[in-house]
C-alpha cells in the first residue's frame, strides 16, 4: 500500500500548487490573495489580472484535478496488475478501486483549498473539482461543464454556477455511476460539499445581493 499513499501525497502537494497565485505574480504583477475576492481561482484571476492570468490557471486547475485521479488510477493499476482504464470498475460493486479514485478527487481537492504553500488557506475548488470529474468520466464532466455554463450564461454569478453544478452531484452520480459503490458516491457527494464550504463567503453575498458578476475586463485596482 506504500506506493499507493506516496501517490495520494504526491497528489496533496502537486495539487496544493496555487497557480493563480503565481501566474497573477508573474504576468499581471499582483498578489491574487490581496485584490478583488482574494482567491487565487479563475474568477478572480480574470477579475483582476485579466485574461493572461485567467487562461493559463483555469488550465492548470483542471489539469491539477485530472492529474491527481489519473496518477492514483495508474497506482492501483500497477498494485492489481489490470489496466488503468479496468481501475473503475475493479471489485465491482463491492468497490475498491472506483473508491480509491474518489479519495484522490477528495485529496485533489483538499490540496487545492487547504494548500500546503499558503498556510493552509487556497482557492474554492470548482477548476480543480471539474478536472476531477474529467479524470474520473469525461462525459460526466462535460455534463457538468454544460450544468455551469448555462448557469452563468443567465446569471452571470460564477458562484452561483460553481454552486450548482456540485450540489447537482449527489443527483448525477447515482445514476451516471448506477453500478459503482456506496463509497464512492458518498465521497464524490462530499467532494461537492467541501466546494460549497469553499465558497461560503460567496453565498453570504449572493443572499445579501452583493456578488459581482462575471466580467471580462479588469475590474480591481492593484
Ligand atoms: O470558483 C470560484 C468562483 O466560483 C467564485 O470566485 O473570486 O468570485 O470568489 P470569486
Amino acid at each position: 500500500w506504500w506506493p499507493l499513499i506516496l501517490t495520494y501525497i504526491l497528489t496533496f502537494l502537486v495539487c496544493g500548487i496555487p497557480f493563480g497565485k503565481i501566474f497573477a505574480r508573474f504576468f499581471g504583477k499582483i498578489d491574487l490573495q490581496k485584490v478583488g475576492s482574494g482567491n487565487i481561482g479563475t474568477t478572480n484571476a480574470l477579475r483582476a489580472g485579466g485574461p493572461k492570468v485567467a487562461i493559463p490557471t483555469l488550465l492548470c486547475d483542471v489539469l491539477k484535478g485530472v492529474f491527481g485521479v489519473n496518477i492514483v488510477r495508474l497506482a492501483v493499476a500497477n498494485m492489481a496488475r489490470i489496466e488503468p482504464v479496468d481501475v473503475l470498475a475493479l471489485n465491482g460493486g463491492a468497490g475498491i478501486g472506483d473508491t480509491l479514485l474518489a479519495i484522490a478527487g477528495l485529496v485533489c481537492l483538499c490540496g487545492h483549498i487547504f494548500s500546503p504553500y499558503l498556510h493552509f488557506k487556497g482557492g474554492k475548488g470548482i477548476a480543480t473539482g471539474v478536472g476531477v470529474l474529467f479524470g474520473l468520466s469525461w462525459p460526466f464532466a462535460l455534463l457538468h461543464l454544460g450544468i455551469f455554463i448555462v448557469v452563468v450564461a443567465f446569471t452571470r454569478l460564477v458562484s452561483l454556477g460553481s454552486i450548482i453544478t456540485v450540489l447537482a452531484l449527489p443527483i448525477t452520480v447515482p445514476l451516471y455511476f448506477a453500478g459503482d459503490s456506496l463509497s464512492f458516491k458518498v465521497i464524490l457527494s462530499l467532494l461537492g460539499l467541501l466546494i460549497v464550504w469553499a465558497h461560503r463567503s460567496n453565498v453570504r453575498k449572493l443572499l445579501n445581493g452583493t456578488e459581482s458578476k462575471l466580467s471580462f475586463s479588469k475590474r480591481v485596482d492593484k
